[in-house]
């Protein structure tokens, strides 16, 4: 390996963020109920019963957080609406302060040279459309398709880069499945019909995004871990293809024209997904609308896991999931994840060679590490800066396989309300103060900053 690894001259560096998880102000200009606020207030469903009422306060300290990143020299920021701050009550009338807030963020991002990159949905939907089923109910894809028209029309002559969904697995399994996340649902078959209105969302959406902003890529953010079977045994073979299938070939089969895995409906049906018959809630033109062509895959990636069969696990009383020694901090984040550098590139060869994706985009790659301050006021990081540096080498090996890798999206670039688990989890660049909103950039950061700045850095 060399020792500095050049990226190519256009790649993307840049971080991200979610509109709940940074920008506070609930209430603030308008904005409607979103399914994570009601969430978040009802009792017993995030850590501390912590919600993102006022998180970073992003929505009022962006010029701060936009001058961070440029004293970073960050090239891009990928960021979410609020799609509460668009539509109140999730269609028809229009708040004009939430579109110009976002006006805003974007013409202040180009002035400082950073290119914005919007993501539609990040998991706040209009409480409002919940209240009609949310997305098990079909007519809410036709609902996200207004909202993505309005937001268009609007951001479309200044925004390149355009992200439909955010991990739309996670939004069907752990929002309507079993429940973590809003809106707290626990059925199985509501959980994919979830899934299919999300994908054909997306597909519908593609061609408004790219008449109301024909100079723009488009294209959607999957979550792609890396599942391996704690065993050759059959019976974990058989159940790592089960847990692969239903969190990513269930999403990337039909995005790819594939239609939906037979293997995973079977399973799926097993569990009862399908009491009106089996993928009742397909209709006649729903697998090419989904299958739209896209200019880009994005790609969440954070770690592996390794899985038992259930059966296995029962009877000689494991867990389901397999911890491999040694379960040190340099090997895990607090999440309880496992650092693997080597299943990015294995995702990044397997999307852009088995897929065919015609580009790629880490959309999100980070972990989790509570340093704080120390004496000197600084944040040692250690951790956190050699998880970023490792998954960066992986992703530079990718591009030499000739994976067309063109950017990298660090998660994230604050401290922020990480979802069902409050405030307890960090994963930012950045290490935010929660009580006076102090921002101060980690070691990590710096350390990113500079390959930004130099386009690419030492391995080791
Ligand atoms: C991803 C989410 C993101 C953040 C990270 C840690 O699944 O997209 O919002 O919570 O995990």
């Amino acid at each position: 390996m060399p020792s500095f690894l050049t990226f190519p001259e256009h790649f993307l560096w840049g971080a991200a963020t979610a509109a709940y998880q940074i920008e506070g102000a609930w209430q603030a200009d308008g904005k409607g109920e979103s399914i994570w606020d009601r969430f978040a207030h009802t009792p017993g469903k995030t850590r501390n019963g912590d919600t993102g009422d006022v998180a970073c306060d992003h929505y009022h300290r962006w010029p701060d957080d936009i001058r961070l990143m440029q004293s970073l020299g960050l090239r891009a920021y990928r960021f979410s609406i609020a799609w509460t701050r668009i539509l109140p009550q999730g269609r028809g009338a229009i708040n004009q302060a939430g579109l110009d807030f976002y006006s805003r963020l974007v013409d202040s991002l180009l002035a400082a040279g950073i290119e914005p990159g919007v993501t539609l949905y990040h998991w706040d939907l209009p409480q409002a459309l919940q209240d009609q089923g949310g997305w098990a109910n079909r007519d809410t894809a036709a609902a996200f398709v207004e909202y993505a028209d309005v937001v268009s029309r609007r951001l479309g002559d200044r925004v390149k880069l355009w992200i439909t969904h955010n991990e739309p697995a996670v939004v069907a399994w752990l929002g309507h499945s079993n429940g973590e996340h809003a809106p707290g649902i626990n059925d199985v078959a509501t959980a994919a019909a979830v899934s299919h209105h999300l994908l054909l969302s997306h597909g519908w959406a593609m061609p408004v995004l790219r008449q109301n902003s024909p100079d723009a890529e488009a294209g959607i953010t999957l979550n792609i871990n890396w599942t391996a079977p704690a065993s050759r045994s059959a019976a974990d073979l058989d159940f790592a293809r089960n847990v692969d299938g239903r969190w990513v070939r269930w999403f990337l089969d039909p995005l790819y024209g594939r239609c939906y895995p037979a293997d995973v409906t079977a399973d799926l049906e097993a569990e009862g997904a399908f009491p009106h018959g089996v993928l009742s809630f397909v209709q006649p033109g729903d697998y090419v609308a989904i299958a739209t062509p896209t200019d880009f895959l994005g790609v969440n990636y954070y770690n592996r896991v390794i899985v038992r069969s259930p059966a296995v696990a029962e009877a000689d009383n494991l867990p389901p999931t397999v911890i491999p020694a040694p379960h040190d901090l340099d090997h895990w984040s607090e999440m309880g994840w496992e650092t693997y550098p080597d299943g990015l590139f294995a995702t990044l060869a397997r999307v852009a060679f088995e897929y065919q994706a015609p580009r790629i985009y880490i959309t999100e790659n980070g972990a989790s590490y509570a340093d704080g301050p120390d004496a000197d006021g600084r944040v040692h990081d250690a951790r956190r800066l050699a998880y970023v540096r490792q998954h960066l080498v992986a992703a530079w090996r990718a591009i030499q396989a000739g994976v067309p890798l063109a950017g990298y999206f660090a998660w994230s670039l604050l401290d922020n309300f990480e979802w069902a688990h409050g405030y307890a989890q960090r994963f930012g660049l950045t290490w935010v103060n929660y009580e006076t909103q102090e921002r101060i950039v980690k070691d990590s950061g710096l350390w990113y900053g500079q390959a930004a700045r130099a386009g690419g850095f030492a391995p080791a």
